[in-house]
């Protein structure tokens, strides 16, 4: 079944943007004459002066660089908003789905939104934010999120916006390495009928690192205290400010936004896109992937991405793709099992939702709680399932297209990283046969390749590491402050290549199939954790000398955290210790970070020379004992014996 070919539906072959020999012409252009493409596919964005180079891309150590569009000068939110006013001004832009059905939502037009954001861009100023300033946003799933960063965008600041789940620790930590100066906040968010104490969190991690400039937003209307001449509170900043502001004029290459990812060492890195490029590459991305276009009777499709804006596919599919494309989009502050398990599908039918974008890992949460709660609703408006963030295994596609889509709507399984800024390795709706689990074939611009372990790029049906051979407009630029980190990371595995982390299958047909991360990056319910992140976390414990931690299969997430920790000689391992560990994880990181099995180990495999042996303890946390491999290069073989015998269950 998993390679069973779906293919593409013959409505969607006659009306969509893109069929299979629009692909194939426009792919071939793109890859041979990227020039030619590129300067065409940016006519989309309204620039202020033109570009007049479209690619100056260098992947070797010796000229290591990467410009796109350089000479062009533009805003995005000029291209999101402004240019939108004449003709869909009284357009929906955002219709707010709060967390509680009870409450009340919000929609918003593109005139009010434009309204909005310029305001908020005035309080920035006034708050003495100026462009190239870094500004951090910590706040739930609400429109003044999107506003926020459009704000930044506006005047030229650059947002860094931190997931409203993590912990003040890991707040504070974003907040020193972008020195950003400023905080975007609210009281609380709210998830799942859940508070989450949103200020406090702020209060806790400024007790840290100091900023001169916190705006709070009230959102449940919780009593939190105010900081006399640090806090502001959002409304009240905003009723004073105009509600017009001029577009800053940005360079192509100059700075969008930080948003901080795991990597496989140290602290998480500050991903850092630049404007030009990644207005084009979002846009056209989602235009393409999910045909967006409009309905025959004029009507813009409702579309909605169930990303929270803290993750990169919030960025470019919430906040700027979708409306520099003009659509009318969702977007929901609460989660898919609150009330209950038929949350999604009730919002699907109550805006009639056209085109629905989810994470594997709450569709297999849903999944399990059986179809009932899906067949009660109607779903006749959806036409397109999107799938993003990790591997889509072949029971949740076959449910998500028999049970949500009913066999009708294609589903589009999207690769793509925080570092490439939009999708990579995608099928189109009118262009692409479907096989479940696999994100099939790349997008234009996009030169995938397998190497073997020496780079060498291997031809036809094979498997090995995934490499990007030459670049796109939406690539990241650099990691904030540390450039050699940037090509030490992406750059140097494969020298004259991008190496994605992803170890990937290639079949008979071209089709691409993503087998997961290949270092020590793993994907926990579609977010990205860094195994040495919750080591450093673990081992900052007092009773902790030494942790290991590694990806095991989980049901739900996909991945889960397995910690081997070794403990302090004068220290017992057992099941308080157990708890207390986890929830200083969670308070040293978030509660994503959660360990799901915390094994106590007297000793972890080492090597002679010390380095531990991770492939042992994968393959011990899989339950994949059978074959641990060869272990004779241990510094002392026995301590598996013991990890073997006190393997969790
Ligand atoms: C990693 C990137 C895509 C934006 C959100 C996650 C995994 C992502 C898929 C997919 C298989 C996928 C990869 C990738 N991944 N999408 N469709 N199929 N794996 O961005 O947090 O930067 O994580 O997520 O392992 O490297 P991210």
């Amino acid at each position: 079944m998993t390679d069973a070919n779906f293919p593409v539906p013959d409505a969607w072959a006659q009306n969509a943007l893109i069929d299979k020999l629009a692909y194939s012409q426009k792919y071939d252009l793109s890859v041979s004459d990227p020039e030619a493409f590129w300067q065409e596919e940016a006519k989309r964005i309204d620039w202020i002066e033109p570009f007049h180079t479209v690619k100056d891309t260098s992947f070797n150590e010796a000229d290591f660089h990467i410009r796109w569009f350089e000479g062009g000068k533009l805003n995005i939110t000029a291209n999101a908003l402004d240019r939108h006013l004449e003709t869909r001004g009284d357009q929906t832009a955002i219709i707010w789905e709060p967390d509680d059905p009870a409450s009340e939502g919000r929609t918003i037009t593109y005139r009010e939104l434009h309204a909005l954001v310029c305001r908020f861009a005035n309080v920035l100023k006034a708050h003495q934010v100026k462009k190239g300033d870094r500004v951090t946003i910590y706040l739930p799933m609400v429109p003044e999120a999107v506003i926020a960063m459009l704000a930044c965008a506006r005047i030229g600041a650059v947002h860094s916006v931190v997931f409203a789940g993590f912990s003040p620790d890991a707040l504070a930590g974003r907040i020193e390495d972008c020195q950003s100066n400023i905080v975007l906040t609210a009281d609380e968010g709210l998830r799942g009928g859940k508070p989450i104490p949103l200020k406090a969190n702020v209060d806790a991690a400024l007790e840290k690192v100091a900023v001169d400039h916190v705006i709070v937003l009230k959102h449940t209307g919780a009593d939190v205290p105010m900081v006399e001449g640090r806090d502001a509170d959002w409304h009240g900043a905003a009723a004073e400010a105009a509600d017009h502001c001029d577009a800053q004029v940005m360079d192509a290459e100059d700075p969008l936004f930080i948003l901080y990812t795991s990597g496989s060492t140290g602290k998480p890195k500050g991903v850092l896109h630049t404007t030009g490029g990644y207005a084009v590459w979002t846009s056209m991305t989602h235009q393409y992937v999910f045909d967006y276009q409009p309905n025959p009777d004029g009507s813009m499709p409702v579309y909605w991405c169930a990303a929270d804006v803290g993750w990169v596919t919030g960025h470019s599919y919430v906040a700027y793709a979708p409306l520099i494309n003009g659509a009318t989009q969702i977007m929901f502050e609460g989660v898919p099992n609150y009330p209950d398990h038929s949350r999604f599908w009730e919002i699907i039918d109550k805006h009639n939702v056209e085109i629905f974008y989810a994470a594997p890992t709450a569709l297999r949460a849903l999944m399990r709680e059986g179809d009932d709660y899906v067949t009660r609703t109607s779903r006749k408006s959806l036409r397109l399932l999107g799938s993003v963030g990790e591997p889509i295994n072949p029971e949740a596609w076959d449910w998500y297209h028999r049970v949500v889509g009913e066999r009708r709507c294609p589903i589009v399984d999207t690769w793509w990283q925080t570092e490439t800024g939009g999708a990579m390795i995608t099928p189109l709706p009118g262009a692409t046969d479907l096989k479940p689990g696999s994100a099939s074939k790349p997008m234009f611009g996009v030169k995938p390749e397998i190497v073997d372990n020496d780079g060498t790029i291997q031809f036809g049906a094979t498997e090995g590491p995934l490499v990007i051979t030459d670049s796109w407009p939406g690539q990241m630029r650099t990691v904030y402050g540390d450039h050699d980190r940037f090509f030490q990371t992406y750059f140097s595995t494969f020298p004259g290549y991008y190496f994605t982390g992803d170890g990937c299958r290639r079949d008979d047909d071209g089709y691409y199939w993503i087998t997961g991360r290949i270092d020590d990056v793993i994907n926990v319910s579609g977010h990205r954790m860094g195994t040495a992140e919750v080591e450093s976390a673990l081992v900052a414990h007092p009773s902790v000398s030494e942790a290991a931690v590694v990806g095991m299969p989980h049901d739900i997430k996909g991945q889960g955290i397995y910690a081997y920790v070794t403990t302090n000689a004068d220290v017992e391992g057992g099941d308080e210790l157990r708890a207390e560990l986890v929830k200083w994880v969670r308070k040293e990181i978030g509660p994503i970070a959660t360990p799901d099995v915390v094994q106590f180990a007297p000793g972890l495999p080492k090597t002679r020379s010390g380095k531990i042996m991770r492939r042992i303890l994968r393959k011990i946390a899989e339950n994949d004992v059978g074959n641990l491999g060869d272990t004779s290069t241990l510094a002392d073989p026995s301590v598996v014996d013991d990890l073997l015998a006190n393997r969790a269950k």
